[in-house]
C-alpha cells in the first residue's frame, strides 16, 4: 500500500467513526433514491442504529433497472455457468433480467403477494432463482432463501416462522454423481408444517420433471407466458428485503432481518473499497444463494455496482476436475473472486502442483477473496504460489452482511499477515474484550466485539424474535455487537479470529449448530443422551462427531443404532450437516453442575494439549471419551 492509498484508507477509516453519517451519507449517494434520505443515522430506538430511515428507495430498481436505464441493458449482468448440467453457459443481460424479474413480480402479484408478505425460495443455483429474489424486492415482498442441502425438516421450521404466501421452487437440484428431487423434500416440509402457503410455483429443469399438485403448484413456466410485468414499489429504507435463517445456539434458526437502504448503501460500497471492482467488471462468488455470501456476492452487490455476476451451478473439484475454478476465471474473464478456504483445499488435494492451471489463461484474473472461515496459512501460500496473486481473507458473519475485518483492496493492498482477515473495515471499531466487558490489551484473547452502533447493511432484527435479538447479541457487552467469535488484536492492529464462543461448527465455509444436531440425536429412542463436537478435518474445516449415552436396557446393536442416527441427522437437518461419525460412551464428561465439557472433548479429539477442568465430576471419564475416539481414529491427546 503506498503512503498515498494508506493515508486514505486510514482518512475514511477515521471518519467512519467519528462521523458515521457524513462518511455513509456520501456512500449512499451512489444509490437511487425515489426519496433522499434526509436523516442518515438514527440510534434512538434501537441499541444497534437504523440507517436512513426516512429515505425510500426499490433495491430491485438499483441492482437492474437503473442499470437499462442509463443504457447499459445490453451489458451482461449474469452469467450461469453450470458444468454439472453438461457445461450449460448462458448469458442474461441487464435488459433481460429486468423483463424477467417485472413478468415474475407479475406472477407473485396475480398471486396476491404484496409488500411485507413473505416468499420461501428453495431452489438450486439456476437463473430463476435470482430472478425471483430480485422480483420479490421489486414489489416489496421478504423474500427467504433456504439452502438446497437442508432436509424437509429445516425447511418445515422455516416455512412456520416465515409464513409465506407463496414458496418458489425447481424440480430438482443437481449434485456431482446425482439429481436431488426437491417436491418430495418441499411436499414433505409442508406436511411437517403448521403453515400452509397458497402457491407453490415450481421452475420445471430437464434433468427431472416435477409431479404438480393440482390447485397448488403453478408451473414457472407457463405462469410466465401469460405473466404482466410490474414495476418497481418505493420501499421505506427500513422495510425488510429479506429473511435469511441462520444456525443460533439451539435447533432454532435465527432469521436474520436485511433492509433495503442500509443494505444497498453498504454493499455498493464495498464492491469498490474492497473487492476492487466497478460496473462492467466480471466478479464470481463461488457459494449458493442459499448462503450470506451468495445473498451479498452473487446476487446483489456485484448486480448494485453494475457487474457481471457468476452463478456457477458446480463444485471446485469433480465438474469435472480439479481445474474448474481456473476455466470458468479463463472463459468469463474474472477479475475477482470470492470462495471459501475449503474449496482451495479441495483443489489442492485433487492437483498439489495445480498443473491443470497451465491450460488456462488468468490475465484477467487479479484478485482471490476468502472467507466464510479462517484461511490456514498452509491454503494462503499455496493459492498465493500458484496464482501469483494477492489472496484476501476477510471474515464477516450472516448477521453483518458484509466484511467487518478485511484488506479495502480499493485503497490497495495492505501487508498480508497469515491466519489474519486483516483489519477492520471503515464503519467497525473492535475491541477484544474479557468477560467482565474490559478491553484486553494487545495478542490477548477474548471476545471479539464491535462498538456500536453497526455499520449500515448489518442485520435489522431478528425476524419475529426481537428478544432473541437483543438477548444474543447486545446483553452480555454492552455498547458492544457481540460477534461470538473468539480471537486478538496484535500490536499492528491485525485482527485474528481463532474460533467461536458458541456451539456454532464450520464445515467447509457452512455454518452450523451442535446443539441443533444433539436435538435430533436425543429423538432416537435408544439414545438418553448425546454430545457433539467440531473436530479438525483437513479438507473442510471441522466435521461433527456425536457422542451417544444409550438408554439402559436399548435393545439394537451399537452399530445399528449409530447408523441409525447417522441417517436421523441427514434425514432432519440434511446432507450439508455431513454428519457421519458417532461413537457410543457410557457417559458424558460433565463439570459438577452438569455442563458438559464439549471444550475439553474437542481438544481429545483434535490431539490438542489440554488441562483438567477443575469442575469436572470424574476425571477418568475423560480417558474412556479417548478411547471412544481412537476407535474410530481420532484422539492421543495429552493432558498437561
Ligand atoms: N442440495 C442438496 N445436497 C447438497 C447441496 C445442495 N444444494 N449442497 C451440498 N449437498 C450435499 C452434498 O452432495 C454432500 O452429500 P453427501 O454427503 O451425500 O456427499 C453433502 O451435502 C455435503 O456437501 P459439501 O459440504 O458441499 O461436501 P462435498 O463433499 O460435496 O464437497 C467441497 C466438499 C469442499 C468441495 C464443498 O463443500 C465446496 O465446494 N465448498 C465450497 C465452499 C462454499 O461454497 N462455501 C459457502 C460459504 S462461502
Ligand atoms: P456465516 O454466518 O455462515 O457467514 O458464518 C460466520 C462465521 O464463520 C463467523 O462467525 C466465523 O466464525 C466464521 N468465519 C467467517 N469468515 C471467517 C474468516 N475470514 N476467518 C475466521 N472465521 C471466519
Amino acid at each position: 500500500m503506498s503512503s498515498d492509498s494508506s493515508d486514505a484508507f486510514n482518512k475514511d477509516y477515521a471518519l467512519s467513526l467519528e462521523d458515521p453519517a457524513a462518511f455513509w451519507g456520501s456512500a449512499a449517494e451512489e444509490i437511487d433514491w425515489t426519496k433522499k434520505p434526509g436523516m442518515v443515522l438514527d440510534t434512538s430506538e434501537s441499541p444497534h442504529g437504523r440507517w436512513f430511515i426516512d429515505g425510500e428507495l426499490n433495491t430491485c430498481f438499483n441492482a437492474v433497472d437503473r442499470h437499462v436505464k442509463a443504457g447499459r441493458g445490453d451489458v451482461t449482468a449474469l452469467i450461469y455457468d453450470s458444468p454439472v448440467t453438461g457445461n450449460t453457459v448462458k448469458k442474461v443481460s441487464f435488459f433481460e433480467l429486468q423483463d424477467k424479474t417485472a413478468k415474475f413480480a407479475g406472477v407473485l402479484k396475480s398471486l396476491d403477494v404484496k409488500k411485507g408478505d413473505r416468499v420461501i425460495i428453495y431452489m438450486p443455483m439456476i437463473p430463476e432463482t435470482v430472478i425471483a429474489m430480485l422480483a420479490c424486492a421489486r414489489i416489496g415482498a421478504i423474500h427467504g432463501v433456504v439452502f438446497g442441502g437442508f432436509a424437509s425438516n429445516e425447511l418445515a421450521v422455516r416455512i412456520d416462522d416465515a409464513k409465506p404466501k407463496v414458496i418458489v421452487t425447481a424440480s430438482c437440484g443437481v449434485e456431482v454423481n446425482r439429481i436431488i428431487p426437491y417436491m418430495p423434500l418441499l411436499n414433505g416440509a409442508i406436511d411437517l408444517a403448521t403453515h400452509k402457503p397458497a402457491s407453490v410455483i415450481v421452475a420445471q429443469r430437464p434433468e427431472e420433471k416435477a409431479k404438480l399438485i393440482e390447485g397448488r403448484d403453478i408451473s414457472w413456466e407457463s405462469a410466465m407466458t401469460t405473466a404482466l410485468p410490474v414495476g418497481c414499489v418505493a420501499l421505506k429504507s427500513t422495510d425488510p428485503l429479506y429473511i435469511l435463517y441462520t444456525s443460533g445456539t439451539t435447533g432454532v434458526p435465527k432469521g436474520v432481518v436485511r433492509d433495503n437502504g442500509g443494505h444497498a448503501v453498504a454493499l455498493n460500497w464495498t464492491m469498490k473499497s474492497i473487492y476492487n471492482v466497478e460496473a462492467g467488471d466480471v466478479y464470481w462468488a463461488a457459494s449458493d444463494v442459499g448462503w450470506v455470501v451468495g445473498h451479498s456476492y452473487i446476487v446483489y452487490g456485484p448486480l448494485l455496482k453494475g457487474c457481471t455476476t457468476i452463478l456457477f451451478e458446480g463444485k471446485p473439484v469433480g465438474t469435472p476436475d480439479a481445474g474448474v475454478f481456473w476455466r470458468v476465471i479463463a472463459e468469463h474473464k474474472v477479475k475477482a473472486m470470492f470462495t471459501a478456504p475449503t474449496a482451495f483445499r479441495a483443489i489442492k488435494k485433487e492437483d498439489p502442483d495445480a498443473k491443470l492451471l497451465q491450460q488456462y489463461d488468468l490475465s484477467n484474473f487479479e484478485i482471490l477473496f476468502l472467507a466464510g472461515e479462517r484461511t490456514d496459512p498452509d491454503t494462503l501460500f499455496w493459492a498465493q504460489e500458484k496464482l501469483s496473486r494477492p489472496v484476501i481473507d476477510h471474515w464477516w458473519q450472516t448477521e453483518t452482511g458484509w466484511s467487518i475485518a478485511a484488506n479495502c483492496m480499493g485503497y490497495g493492498m495492505m501487508p498480508i499477515k497469515a491466519g489474519s482477515p486483516t483489519k477492520p473495515v471503515p464503519g467497525w471499531e473492535l475491541d477484544v474484550l474479557d468477560e467482565q466487558c474490559n478491553p484486553l490489551p494487545a495478542g490477548e484473547v477474548g471476545a471479539l466485539c464491535g462498538k456500536l452502533p453497526m455499520p449500515p447493511g448489518s442485520m435489522l432484527t431478528l425476524w419475529k424474535a426481537p428478544d432473541r435479538f437483543i438477548e444474543s447479541y447486545f446483553v452480555e457487552f454492552p455498547g458492544y455487537y457481540k460477534t461470538a467469535d473468539a480471537g486478538f488484536i496484535d500490536e499492528e492492529g491485525y485482527v485474528f479470529v481463532m474460533s467461536r464462543t458458541d456451539d456454532i461448527i464450520n464445515i467447509a465455509g457452512h455454518r452450523l449448530s451442535t446443539g441443533g444436531m444433539e436435538e435430533v440425536l436425543t429423538c432416537h429412542p435408544d439414545v438418553a443422551e448425546s454430545a457433539v463436537i467440531g473436530v479438525a478435518d483437513q479438507l473442510k474445516g471441522q466435521l461433527p462427531v456425536g457422542f451417544l449415552v444409550l438408554k439402559s436396557g436399548a435393545l439394537k446393536e451399537g452399530e445399528d443404532i449409530v447408523a441409525e442416527c447417522v441417517k436421523l441427522v441427514r434425514d432432519q437437518i440434511g446432507p450439508v450437516a455431513s454428519f457421519k461419525q458417532a461413537v457410543i460412551v457410557d457417559r458424558l464428561p460433565k463439570t459438577r453442575s452438569g455442563k458438559i465439557l464439549r471444550g475439553t472433548m474437542q481438544k481429545i479429539a483434535d490431539n490438542e494439549e489440554y488441562r483438567m477442568p477443575a469442575t469436572i465430576e470424574d476425571p477418568l471419564i475423560l480417558d474412556e471419551i479417548d478411547k471412544a475416539l481412537q476407535s474410530i481414529g481420532l484422539s492421543s491427546a495429552r493432558i498437561c
